[in-house]
């Protein structure tokens, strides 16, 4: 655990503080947001924690500290490359806790082999495979079954719950901070379980921002992801928010699912070009998700918008990866 910091969240709603759980993880926030090229900026949440940075430790900080109440296992789930998995795993092993992620086939990328090795590397962490991901609910249930006389605690794939989500709600009011000059047109983040682009916009709103709209960038099954699970994840954060004080208005957010290509992980050459060009401003993406989205705030760009993009993968400088790196300085996956 980090020593304890002030949260954007917080400060804004201070009564919130006493009434959900919390626990210091990342000690990167709030993360800079960088103005990388004419009329593009970047919100750097790749650096949230120097232990793994990414979006997922910004969601665990208000979910962990409940998992770690009950005391028994943490189970989760995603693809056999997911980096909710690695980050769930990596901090609640820190925690204490042991984890166990039930994991289904996605297409295998360097990062997705990356990933994997991490995983590998934590001791006490069981995982367990299931065919297919329509398949992941039912070896999910069952592996819950089994776990039960430990108290386990069912983490929400992705861990974009009302809770969870909260912490994209603080990078809203990071961002609005920490952004120089008038509001832009639009914050482009990738969407998946859809906390980031909920908390993201419900953040914006709270720290007065009336013109930005968050555009979600679907990279994941339309069954999983889709607006009627956004909306109610809308309404769970709001109500939770509202205990703070603030009742939010419907936020601004709209899904792009045009950047999806053939399937859940499959690289698209959209994604490739957008990837290249990042590498160019200093940014590593990955192709599962944020070279998507990048492609997306390259259109929006060119269309001649003011876009933010929300850097939400921790690329490989984190311990996480730096420690596997051999004497002679190559990775070891
Ligand atoms: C790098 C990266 N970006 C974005 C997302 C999606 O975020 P969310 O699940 O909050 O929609 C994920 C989800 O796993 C991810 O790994």
């Amino acid at each position: 655990m980090v020593a304890a910091a002030p949260r954007a969240l917080f400060e804004r709603l201070p009564r919130l503080a006493d009434l959900v759980p919390f626990t210091p993880l990342a000690d990167g926030l709030p993360t800079a947001v960088e103005h990388v090229d004419d009329g593009l900026w970047v919100q750097r949440d790749d650096r949230t924690a120097s232990v793994y940075g990414g979006n997922k430790v910004r969601k665990l900080e208000f979910v962990l500290p409940v998992a770690r109440r009950r005391g028994g296992p943490v189970l989760t789930a995603g693809g056999i490359g997911s980096h909710h998995v690695l980050a769930a795993a990596i901090y609640a092993r820190r925690a204490g806790l042991e984890a166990e992620a039930v994991v289904y086939p996605q297409p295998v990328t360097p990062d997705v082999r990356r990933t994997q090795a991490a995983l590998a590397s934590l001791e006490g962490v069981r995982v367990t495979r299931s065919p297919h991901r329509y398949a992941m609910p039912v070896t999910l249930a069952a592996r819950l079954a089994a776990l039960a006389p430990q108290r386990p605690y069912l983490l929400w794939p992705g861990a974009s719950t009302p809770l969870g989500t909260l912490g994209y709600v603080s990078a809203g009011l990071e961002l609005v901070a920490g952004f120089d000059g008038p509001e832009p047109d639009v914050v482009v983040a990738p969407l998946g379980s859809g906390g980031t682009t909920v908390g993201l916009a419900l953040g914006l709103a709270l720290g007065g921002w009336r013109r930005a709209r968050v555009v979600g960038v679907r990279a994941a099954d339309v069954v999983v992801t889709n607006r009627a699970v956004l909306q109610a994840l809308e309404s769970g954060t709001a109500a939770v928010l509202a205990l703070g004080g603030w009742r939010p208005r419907r936020a601004r957010w709209s899904v792009d699912a045009r950047w999806f290509g053939p399937g859940y992980g499959a690289p698209t050459p959209e994604g490739d070009a957008a990837t290249a060009r990042a590498e160019g401003l200093g940014l590593q993406l990955e192709p599962t998700y944020t070279a998507k989205a990048f492609a997306a705030a390259l259109e929006l760009l060119a269309a001649g918008k003011r876009v933010v993009f929300v850097q939400t993968y921790a690329g490989t400088a984190s311990d996480a990866f730096v420690s596997r790196k051999s004497p002679h300085g190559s990775s070891s996956c």
